[in-house]
């Protein structure tokens, strides 16, 4: 029961009293639910100030560019543990003890195959499609092969199609690619790390031995971990609402794919890589920048901005110093990474961006990193899409274990009010 409660006062009717919530951390919130019945809505397109459910996952403080995950800060678990810790961490509530993470990270490494068939599915896309279209077709289609345990009203069944997708993401990821490329799908290895496992399904060939790079395997662990979740952003809100309906999770999973894709989301790291391939020299900078500040020009400056983090993103600092690890252990001079430390050099003293708090985030290194590991811009979202994967898994579990209510927000309505049809067709 709330103890605080805020007053609606409308003109010429009685006042409204409503409960004021407060949650372990962030803004409290003002209980709207009973204002149907009182013959009101609220209107908040793009949810900007609505929070759509109780979790007990991530929580963010975008002022003070503050990520936790169950109460653990990111960059502590980006420096100190490993992506399926992070999984374990973000789906049981807890840090694993030594016996708990061995028998998860065993779970889950014996999983990572996908029926035979699923390699036929490949088949019916044409080479150059896009591997997110691939991706998000594929995985839909694993429900067509898991009916044995698809009833999401038995906790059981949620269980297992969490370690099948958990397990199976990679495999389907690194498929993709290899499709793309006409080179023949390579098998999961199970005496190999999450990390080291993707990496060699991407890029050995039975031609000839593939040994995995720690400092890539580190790198690409690193990934995984600062995509794991991030709340309630737009691919997560549309798994839950897709989980909403009872939907199974493959096709729930799928819907969050298909969110990720847009370039505002989780597109943004192959746009961005795109945006600094067209900048090409920091000559050209200038030109580009009054472009983003052009209100007639639809040009954003990709990797920059966050509908919450109104100060640097957190994952965007341990994502900078991975960057210059991986170039520096490639031996690489990247010119595309001056051009962006040129970029962000000058943007974070621009007015404009300063003024409106627009700083670099998650997207803006991963893509310069996923680069230097030799991986195709198109394939940069379907490693977000992997890494986020547990964190959509996660919020769609939290969802049914508290009780799922079918997601049906309203609208204002400013189309014509009743009027006769006449046809001019059918006489
Ligand atoms: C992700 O939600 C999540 O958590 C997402 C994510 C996750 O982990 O799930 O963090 C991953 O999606 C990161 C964001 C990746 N997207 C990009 O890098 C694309 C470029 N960024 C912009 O599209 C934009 O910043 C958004 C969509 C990310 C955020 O948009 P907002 O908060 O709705 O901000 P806005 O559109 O209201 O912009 C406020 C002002 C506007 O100018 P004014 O009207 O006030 O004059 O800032 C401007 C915008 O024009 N602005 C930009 C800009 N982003 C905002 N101007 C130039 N370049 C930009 N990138």
């Amino acid at each position: 029961m709330a103890d605080k409660k805020a007053t609606l006062t409308l003109p010429g009717e009685a006042d409204i009293e409503l409960d004021m919530l407060s949650g372990t951390l962030g803004l409290e919130e003002i209980d709207v639910r009973i204002l149907g019945s009182k013959g009101y809505f609220t209107f908040d397109p793009g949810f900007t100030s609505t929070a759509s459910c109780e979790s007990k996952i991530t929580y963010i403080d975008g002022e003070k560019g503050i990520l936790l995950h169950r109460g653990f800060p990111i960059d502590q678990l980006a420096l100190h543990s490993n992506y399926l810790e992070v999984c374990y961490i973000l789906l049981n509530g807890e840090a694993p003890t030594k016996e708990q993470y061995e028998e998860f990270s065993t779970i889950v490494t014996r999983h990572t195959m996908v029926h035979e068939q699923i390699h036929h599915l490949f088949r019916g896309f044409r080479r150059d499609s896009h591997p997110m279209a691939v991706m998000c077709g594929v995985t839909g289609a694993l429900a067509a092969f898991y009916h044995d345990a698809m009833d999401v009203n038995i906790e059981r069944h949620r269980e297992i199609a969490a370690f099948r997708l958990l397990s199976k993401m990679p495999t389907v990821a690194a498929m993709c690619y290899k499709y793309s490329i006409g080179q023949p799908f390579v098998y999961p290895r199970n005496d190999l790390s999450y990390a080291g496992n993707f990496l060699n399904m991407m890029f050995s060939t039975p031609c000839e031995e593939y040994v995995v790079n720690p400092v890539l395997e580190r790198a690409m662990d690193r990934i995984l971990i600062l995509h794991a979740d991030h709340e309630q952003n737009a691919s997560t809100s549309t798994v839950r609402t897709a989980g909403s309906s009872g939907a199974n999770p493959f096709a729930c999973i799928a819907a969050g794919i298909a969110s990720l894709w847009g370039p505002a989301h989780g597109g943004a790291n192959e746009a961005c890589l795109r945006m600094l391939e067209e900048i090409h020299n920091v000559d050209h900078i200038p030109d580009f920048l009054r472009r983003a500040k052009d209100k007639n020009d639809s040009f954003r400056l990709m990797g920059f901005g966050h509908r919450v983090y109104k100060n640097y993103d957190p994952r965007a600092t341990v994502m900078r110093e991975t960057c210059h690890e991986v170039l520096k252990e490639l031996g690489m001079k990247d010119d595309l990474l001056e051009v962006a430390m040129e970029l962000e050099h000058i943007a974070l003293n621009d007015p404009y961006f300063i003024e409106r708090k627009l700083y670099p985030n998650v997207d803006f290194y991963s893509g310069l990193i996923l680069k230097a590991m030799g991986i195709p811009t198109s394939m940069f979202t379907v490693i977000f899409a992997m890494a986020r994967t547990v964190g959509w898994i996660a919020h769609w579990k939290e969802m049914h274990d508290d009780g799922i209510k079918i997601a049906r927000p309203r609208q204002l309505y400013t189309g014509y009010d009743q009027r006769d049809f006449k046809s001019a067709i059918n006489k």
